[in-house]
């Protein structure tokens, strides 16, 4: 079974950035995925320290609940990062644990173990009605890069309070869409 990992970066539980994941996690289900949704403001864990410990490609050596974090991202098929857009750029906790993903930089550009293909995308939402998401996706893009995932990008701005996408049932529908079709289309390499 196709296994969907959303992974939600905004520290405002229940706010546009997970409505936006929910939906589109909704979709994969419905496509007969499992799903796991991440939230990364429940956990505790920290930044990369730059210690060198995973240069290996063997685990990162921060015990924190990034730990069980890694193992989902191994085993996903398909993964969606969501973020809302702090000052252009990704919220720090998901800026954090892309960092943390130096593990899958050593496995892939030192030690040149392919991973497998899989599928990825980046809902990102900002309160800006022509907010720029170029800063933002950026990160997003080299991690997914990094887990060999190609990148779909759903970005939405205009939206401030929270909640405020559920006006919006053109955004979320286009989110449940996404989740429908990573699964759907999934062998695409
Ligand atoms: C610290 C902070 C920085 C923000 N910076 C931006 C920004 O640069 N551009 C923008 O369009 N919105 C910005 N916003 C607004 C949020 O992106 C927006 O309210 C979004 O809908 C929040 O998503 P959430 O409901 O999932 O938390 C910022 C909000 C906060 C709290």
């Amino acid at each position: 079974m196709t296994f969907v990992l959303g992974i939600a970066g905004s520290p405002r539980r229940g706010g546009n950035t997970e409505l936006l994941l929910d939906a589109a996690l909704d979709g994969a289900r419905r496509e007969g995925a499992e799903v796991r949704k991440v939230v990364l403001t429940d956990l505790v864990f920290s930044g990369c320290t730059s210690c060198d410990g995973c240069r290996d490609g063997q685990r990162c050596v921060l015990d924190d609940d990034l730990q069980e974090v890694y193992g989902l991202i191994d085993g996903a098929d398909a993964i969606v990062l969501a973020s809302p857009i702090y000052f252009e750029g990704l919220s720090s906790q998901m800026k954090a644990m892309i960092d943390r993903g130096q593990l899958f930089w050593y496995r892939k550009h030192s030690l040149g173990l392919e991973g497998k293909k899989r599928r990825g995308a980046i809902i990102a939402v900002g309160a800006r009605r022509n907010a720029d998401f170029t800063s933002a996706l950026r990160p997003a893009k080299i991690w997914l890069l990094t887990l060999d995932a190609d990148m779909a990008t759903l970005t939405y701005g205009g939206f401030e309070e929270k909640g405020s996408i559920l006006d919006d049932a053109d955004a979320l529908e286009e989110a449940r869409s996404l989740g429908h079709e990573m699964v759907a289309k999934r062998n695409i390499h």
